[in-house]
């Protein structure tokens, strides 16, 4: 999930007829895309599964929503994220990153997905300010439209050098930061019906691209029983919902990293709370235009598809391969741990913004921190009494 500029909360879902027309150009993108779907489809014998879907849709070279140049974040676009409406966010982790860099963390920075490249601008300044000077600040961005438009706003960063790469460089050591990637990631969708679990698949119905109910995979069932026996009580019936495909490609890129401090920020909850039986319909959602709906039929390639991350299934992910789960709250704890909120509420603005990240209504619990950590010795942000690790 995002969240959009003119609203609060989540809000009502739109339905289609109520969503702003395509652009001609948005027209002829998705026809470009659904055209590419119903060829995958017949390829892989008349079913798509849904994180197959996904994938193309989101990522698909030169057609995928990220991936071919479009207006994405922001007011003119489709969505807001947290660090790209306002410093604050940015301000927030600065504070944080200049006390772990006094204390010894290594003082260069690996953020994943940058987006427009905001955060990276708005975290250098006031960790300038704040009198830290980093050896270098990377952008793992594995596009090169989003690419194209950080180099635009960053430059080279001056004495303080901005790197891209399409994964982690050899050796380093500091910072990683992950802002509202992992939700981003592909899932498969079910339905369980009382008697079976159904897997999500598109199909192509003449010109047109449906979804079938089909047996699930076994990698599916199998991981649905998993979630099933975690829970406090049977899920009721019929419950729809997600299983991210693969969080493993994010730390893929990441495996030459002796040393460091991976803060991951994403909207999402601990098992027992993402497939809670009030969350019947799942996570899945679609942003058009500052419209959320649940159709990713409408315009797949021109409009963002997000599920809520299950913080339990990262974390245990994370740790298999090589990480240290060290801690995980909300955004609203994280922030006022060791005063930071007070110590970046400088202005009038900056107080109205840092009173919507961690409003527990907007943003401040549903947005999550997890804390991981990998080599010896580092220092680690205090989160007090917030930690909720026991929770995963
Ligand atoms: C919701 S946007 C968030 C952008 C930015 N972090 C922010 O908070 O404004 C998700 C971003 O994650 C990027 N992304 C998804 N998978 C990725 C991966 N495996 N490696 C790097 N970036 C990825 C997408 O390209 C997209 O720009």
């Amino acid at each position: 999930m995002r969240h959009l500029s003119w609203q609060a909360e989540e809000g009502p879902l739109f339905v289609a007829a109520e969503l702003p027309p395509l652009t001609p150009e948005e027209t002829a993108r998705v026809t470009a895309m659904r055209r590419h779907l119903h060829a995958l489809v017949q390829a892989s014998g008349g079913l798509l599964p849904f994180a197959r879907f996904m994938e193309e849709a989101l990522y698909a070279p030169g057609l995928g929503y990220y991936a071919a140049g479009r207006r994405v974040f922001g007011p003119g676009g489709d969505y807001t994220t947290a660090s790209s409406e306002s410093d604050a966010y940015a301000a927030l982790f600065a504070h944080k990153a200049a006390g772990l860099m006094h204390a010894g963390l290594p003082p260069e920075v690996l953020e994943i997905g940058p987006g427009t490249g905001r955060f990276a601008a708005d975290f250098l300044g006031e960790l300038h300010r704040r009198g830290v000077a980093l050896k270098a600040y990377h952008l793992l961005e594995p596009h090169l439209p989003q690419e194209q438009e950080q180099r635009s706003r960053l430059g080279n960063g001056g004495e303080q050098a901005f790197h891209w790469c399409r994964r982690a460089p050899a050796g380093f050591r500091g910072l990683v930061l992950a802002h509202e990637v992992f939700d981003a990631q592909p899932c498969s969708r079910f339905t369980w019906d009382g008697r079976s679990l159904h897997g999500w698949g598109l199909v192509t119905e003449g010109d047109r691209l449906g979804w079938r109910l089909g047996p699930a995979e076994p990698d599916l069932a199998a991981e649905i029983a998993v979630i099933g026996a975690e829970l406090d009580a049977p899920l009721p019936v019929p419950y729809v919902s997600e299983v991210a495909a693969d969080y493993g490609r994010v730390f893929t890129l990441l495996e030459e990293i002796p040393e460091a401090l991976f803060l991951i920020v994403d909207y999402g909850h601990p098992r027992r709370e993402f497939y809670h039986r009030d969350r019947c319909s799942g996570t899945l959602r679609c942003h058009y235009r500052q419209r959320v709906h649940d159709d990713p039929l409408h315009a797949p390639g021109a409009e963002d598809i997000t599920a809520h991350v299950d913080f339990s299934r990262l974390a245990s992910l994370a740790d298999t391969v090589g990480w240290t789960v060290e801690g995980f709250t909300s955004l609203a704890g994280f922030a006022v741990a060791q005063g930071s909120l007070e110590a970046v509420a400088i202005s009038q603005e900056r107080r109205r913004a840092l009173a919507r990240l961690v409003d527990p209504s907007v943003m401040g619990e549903v947005f999550k921190v997890l804390v991981l950590v990998r080599g010896e010795n580092l220092p680690l942000p205090d989160l007090e009494r917030g930690d909720r690790l026991a929770s995963l």
